[in-house]
């Protein structure tokens, strides 16, 4: 990594015309002594967006600011160095060689990219100019049967490879030096690994590819009429990987970070129809399968990616893979959707037929991950049956154990469990290791005491009845802990209605009472109540204190939980646009893990 004196940056930022750089993005207004104009990193109506041409930017809706450097880098999704090379050639300012560039195998290398990627821009003009001239009339006619406003064309840089074996090849002169140089970025094909060459792309419209720092480095050409293959795309050459690049993504980076969401679709077309349709936080998959870098550009960029599969068993396929690729190493706060389109559709018909409106409306229609599995691994099992639902939790083990969060992975499980109605433990015992694997505890437990409560025991009991019990038994509970007994929300409405009349009673008191004078309570069948609930339970006095702590923190845990069961359920019908739900569930649960600790020794 070449490292630069601050001297040099800071004759940077000097030469840097900061209200030209800005300005290319965003239109500006003057006011007084600064710049406004709507922020490129938010989304806002209003503009919050103003720029000092001499001290910098700040946008006082998201905060963003900074310098140039900071501009470039935001809006660029590039490093910093980058940035400082980019503005040196932006402002002519000579950069000193890195030490890098003193390895002459590095000097080789760098030159030979160089090449390479001028060629491929140049090549790209060449095939835009091919668009606009009279050769190119059959390719303009297709794009505007396709619909695609001349903006979308234009923008999208789409150009037309004429028919013919030798056109790039003769407007780089043909020579060896060229042919090699062609070969080299993927544009001319060796034929029968002999001496000729003939182009790669003929006859097809032309999709140029950009790295993230916008040059040129492939190209995808589509037949015009019937054929195979239907898209052509460049080999994989020193520039160019596709499981590294995602179609679009240099275009669509700002408009992902303004709609905090990122829309995978799998088609070049796809993704210029949305485009076309003011959809532009759009990228497309290159024909292959999503891989983990794909992954790791999208959630650099943002916490929600909506993948949108074509309705074929192709899209479906791909879905399946994406999934695979989603769950592994999956971060709390990631949130990802998967939507199928009807059969036999794609994004480019539907968003044609039903609007950017109606688009969105099926996006919010996707499934989350956890569906998609359960869906998925579904297929051929009855769900109805025990077996059936034993074999997809052992289908869904190895892919939940993927989840790198502790707590989404614990999440998930509670969902297939409750999906599937089976015990919650038994789903997580699923995708835990054996605890005696970790090493945590050892193998064998030793045996506990008769009269300890163990954790199993209490779960097993009336939490709520034998409170009761302790609190008619024991005054000084009502007396001592009156705040925390009266936010307790019991189920049982009886004992709740117990409760509130002992907390009430307890207030007509002074000092602690022995026992509660069973005359005073509201009626004869809470008379009756308490007598049933006080043989019910039977306690030695001396564990009286740690069975009320006990019986506090169940209840207070089985609340907690009720509610995350709630949520996930609503998660899991309505899905979870903002992840405020799943945040809650989070918090909801970190609270259990909270009063467990606190509580349970
Ligand atoms: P589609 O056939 O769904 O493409 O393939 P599309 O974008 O909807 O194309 P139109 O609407 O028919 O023009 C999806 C993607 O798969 C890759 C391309 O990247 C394409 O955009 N693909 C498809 C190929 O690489 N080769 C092919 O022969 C077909
Ligand atoms: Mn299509």
């Amino acid at each position: 990594m070449p490292r630069y004196p601050d001297s040099l940056i800071n004759l940077i930022r000097e030469r840097v015309d900061l209200l030209e750089l800005i300005g290319r993005q965003v239109t500006l207004k003057k006011q007084g002594s600064s710049w406004m104009g709507l922020c490129p990193f938010h989304n806002e109506k209003t503009p919050s967006f103003s720029l000092h041409p001499d001290k910098g930017y700040k946008c006082f809706g998201c905060g963003e600011g900074g310098d140039a450097f900071a501009f470039l880098m935001k809006s660029k999704g590039i490093g910093f160095t980058e940035a400082v090379e980019e503005l040196a050639a932006m402002t002519g300012t000579p950069l000193p060689r890195s030490h890098e560039a003193e390895d002459p195998e590095a000097i080789r290398r760098r030159e030979s990219r160089r090449r390479v990627l001028e060629i491929l821009s140049a090549t790209r003009d060449f095939y835009q100019e091919q668009l606009a001239a009279p050769i190119g009339s059959s390719a303009r006619h297709y794009l505007e049967a396709r619909g695609l406003k001349p903006e979308t064309i234009r923008r999208a840089g789409l150009g037309f490879a004429p028919l013919g074996w030798t056109r790039v090849l003769d407007r780089f002169g043909g020579g060896d030096a060229a042919g090699e140089l062609l070969e080299m970025a993927g544009l001319v094909v060796r034929k029968d690994a002999g001496e000729k060459l003939y182009d790669r792309f003929r006859d097809r419209i032309i999709f140029p590819i950009l790295d993230l720092k916008g040059h040129c480095v492939a190209f995808g050409g589509r037949l015009m009429g019937p054929g195979e293959p239907k898209y052509l795309n460049s080999p994989e050459t020193d520039v160019f990987q596709k499981g590294k690049l995602l179609y679009g993504l240099n275009d669509a980076q700002i408009a992902i970070q303004k709609a905090s969401g990122a829309i995978v679709v799998e088609g070049y077309m796809d993704r210029l129809a949305l485009v076309d349709h003011g959809l532009e936080n759009v990228v497309a998959t290159l024909g292959t399968a999503l891989t983990t870098d794909h992954l790791r550009l999208l959630w650099q960029r943002t916490r929600k990616i909506y993948f949108c599969f074509d309705g074929d068993s192709a899209g479906e396929k791909a879905a399946w893979r994406a999934l695979e690729m989603v769950f592994d190493g999956l971060e709390a706060d990631h949130h990802a959707s998967f939507l199928f389109l009807p059969k036999g559709e794609d994004p480019d018909q539907v968003v044609r037929r039903e609007g950017a409106a109606g688009f969105l409306e099926r996006i919010k229609t996707g499934l989350s991950p956890i569906e998609f599995l359960i869906r998925h691994l579904g297929v051929g099992l009855s769900a109805h049956s025990p077996e059936g639902r034993a074999a997809l939790v052992h289908r869904a083990r190895p892919l939940l154990s993927k989840v790198k969060d502790p707590l989404l992975r614990e999440l998930y499980a509670e969902t297939l469990s409750q999906r599937l109605q089976i015990p919650t433990q038994f789903a997580q015992a699923t995708t835990r290791r054996p605890l005696a694997e970790t090493g945590r505890i050892p193998p064998r437990m030793p045996p506990r005491p008769v009269h300890t409560p163990n954790r199993r025991a209490m779960a097993e009991r009336d939490h709520e009845q034998a409170l009761l019990a302790l609190v008619l038994r024991y005054p000084r509970f009502v007396m001592e802990r009156e705040e925390e007994l009266s936010r307790l929300q019991l189920e049982n409405a009886q004992l709740f209605a117990l409760l509130t009349e002992l907390i009430e009673l307890g207030h007509q008191f002074k000092e602690t009472p022995e026992i509660w004078p069973m005359s005073r309570l509201s009626s004869k069948e809470m008379g009756q109540w308490v007598r049933t609930i006080l043989a019910a339970e039977e306690l030695a006095p001396e564990m009286a204190e740690r069975e009320f702590e006990g019986c506090l923190t169940s209840i207070h845990i089985k609340a907690l939980r009720q509610e995350r069961v709630r949520l996930m359920r609503q998660i899991d019908l309505e899905g979870d646009f903002d992840n405020t739900l799943i945040k809650r569930c989070c918090a909801l649960k970190l609270e259990e893990q909270r009063v467990l600790g606190d509580k349970v020794v």
